[in-house]
């Protein structure tokens, strides 16, 4: 038995064991190995004095330096409130011009306001408010009630045709399924629709089409939607004359709508979003306008 022997092959000393000729390595566990352990258990004693620890049954070990999540993540809400409230109150006080003109709440604004209409908006008008067929877009000039942002506010307030009782009210004729003009001079006048905004298209219809349906429109439209097709706000009449169409521009939508008429559904919301978050939402939206050329 040579307890100094050395194992050719791997270099390593011999413990001196041998079974059936199997001689055993003498290969300890490194120090490094050691070094750790002895840190870790280190490190456990002074954190179970320190820190809270055991559980004593109904209480534990509070440790010396007293900490504790709960008043930690109160500590956390509580600042986050105050954070939150240094600019809350600023945006339910000041005008929203003045609102407007703050390069340090507009930030928060379109922040706040983009999750907001993520969350209540998107559905109908879409993530980028660019509506879609029967929603409005509501990132361009024309507007069907006003594009300021106190108008917008009460837009969002009462709604359109909605349950409120100071409910905006639009409705488009169905001047068509209601017989109010025979389907001649439905034809006439949306081909005159079509050559307000469609210069190119209005080269293609007949003069005397154009003549008829611009006495028809006249007679029969100019009341809500302007003189010179440009809508009228207070009615909620939209613009005719530009490209923005809520239905489609193409003549058969444009038949559709003045055939069977129109009377888009826009929520209150009242009792769904406080008056901060509308007043946030109508900013937001004047603001998307102003930087969509
Ligand atoms: C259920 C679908 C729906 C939801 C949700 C909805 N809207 Fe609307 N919104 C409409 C429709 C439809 C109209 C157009 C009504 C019409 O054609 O007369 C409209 C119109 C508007 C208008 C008027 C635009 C103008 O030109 O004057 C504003 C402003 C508006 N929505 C903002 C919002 C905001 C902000 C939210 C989220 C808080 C929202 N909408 C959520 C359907 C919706
Ligand atoms: C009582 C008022 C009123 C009269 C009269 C009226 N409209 Fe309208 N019209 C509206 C309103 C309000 C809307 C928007 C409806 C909505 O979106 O809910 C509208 C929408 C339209 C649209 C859809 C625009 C789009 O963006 O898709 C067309 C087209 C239109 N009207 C054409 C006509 C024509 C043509 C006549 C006459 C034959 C006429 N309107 C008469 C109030 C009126």
């Amino acid at each position: 038995m040579a307890v100094t022997e050395r194992d050719p092959h791997t270099g390593y000393l011999t413990t001196g064991h041998e079974w059936n000729g199997i001689k055993e390595l003498n290969t300890p566990v490194p120090r490094a190995v050691y070094f750790f352990l002895i840190a870790t258990a280190l490190f456990s004693l002074v954190y179970w004095v320190l820190m809270p620890a055991w559980p004593l049954g109904v209480s534990y070990t509070k440790g010396l330096l007293g900490i504790d999540q709960r008043t930690t993540v109160d500590k956390a809400l509580k600042r986050a409130a105050l954070d939150r409230e240094s600019w809350t109150k600023r945006i339910e006080a000041e005008s929203y011009q003045a609102i407007q003109a703050d390069p340090a709440l507009m930030p928060i604004v379109r922040q706040t306001g983009r999750s907001l209409f993520g969350d209540n908006c998107a559905a109908c008008h879409g993530l980028s408010a660019k509506g879609g067929k029967g929603f409005p877009n509501l990132t361009t000039a024309s507007w069907l009630w006003g594009g300021d942002p106190e108008t917008i506010a009460e837009t969002i307030r009462v709604g359109i045709n909605s349950s409120h009782p100071d409910t905006r009210v639009a409705q488009m004729l169905a001047f068509g399924c209601d017989q109010i003009l025979p389907r001649a001079d439905v034809e006439n006048v949306v081909s005159y629709v079509q050559s307000l905004s469609d210069a190119a298209a209005a080269k293609q219809i007949p003069a005397t089409k154009l003549e008829a349906g611009q006495k028809l429109f006249a007679a029969n439209c100019a009341s809500c939607h302007g003189d010179d097709g440009k809508g009228k706000a207070e009615l909620g009449a939209p613009d005719l004359t530009d490209h923005n169409w809520i239905y489609g521009g193409d003549p058969q939508s444009i038949f559709t709508t003045v055939w069977r008429g129109r009377q888009g559904h826009m929520p209150t919301w009242e009792n769904r979003l406080g008056s901060l978050e509308r007043k946030i939402l109508a900013l937001y939206l004047v603001d998307l306008r102003s930087r969509n050329p």
